[in-house]
């Protein structure tokens, strides 16, 4: 047996989710799991927020609109913790177009959309970093 490699990632179940009432259901497999929540808390992205958290994308065409979706409501904002949590939450949430998304994955059996995706995950190790330090900064 490999040593476990205990992480953190930063998940946002999105506006969509919240307001489609699939808030349990995402986070029930999350904890099915065996990820540990180690911080959860109810969250309005604001403009500055959302251009933190994307600034990856703030110069993209599609931006605009993404931003206006991820304002427009509440979110829930997670740490998840556990073995390789990085890459085992994005395998759970599947690819960014819902329509496109895996059967089983989050996204591919829950959104039929490309930006209405209900989920957010840290992609890597820095993203990590970088992500949770901006929405949990004292954890
Ligand atoms: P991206 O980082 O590419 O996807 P992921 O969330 O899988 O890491 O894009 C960030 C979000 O931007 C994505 O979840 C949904 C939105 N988005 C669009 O609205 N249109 C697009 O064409 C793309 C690529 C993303
Ligand atoms: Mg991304």
């Amino acid at each position: 047996m490999t040593t476990p490699a205990v992480e953190r990632s930063l998940v946002l179940i999105k506006p969509d989710a919240l307001r489609r009432g699939l808030l349990g259901e995402i986070l029930g497999r999350f904890e099915r799991k065996g990820l540990v929540i180690e911080a959860l808390e109810l969250r309005t992205m604001d403009a500055a927020l959302a251009d933190q958290h994307y600034a990856e994308h703030v110069d993209k065409a599609f931006y605009p609109p993404l931003k206006e979706f991820m304002t427009s409501g509440p979110l829930a904002a997670l740490v998840l913790s556990g073995d390789e949590v990085i890459a085992v939450v994005r395998e759970m949430i599947g690819s960014t177009d819902g329509r496109k998304a895996a059967a089983g994955t989050i996204r591919g059996d829950l959104s039929l959309s490309n930006r209405e995706n209900l989920v957010h995950a840290s992609d890597g190790a820095d993203s990590a970093k970088r992500e949770l330090a901006l929405w949990f900064p004292k954890l």
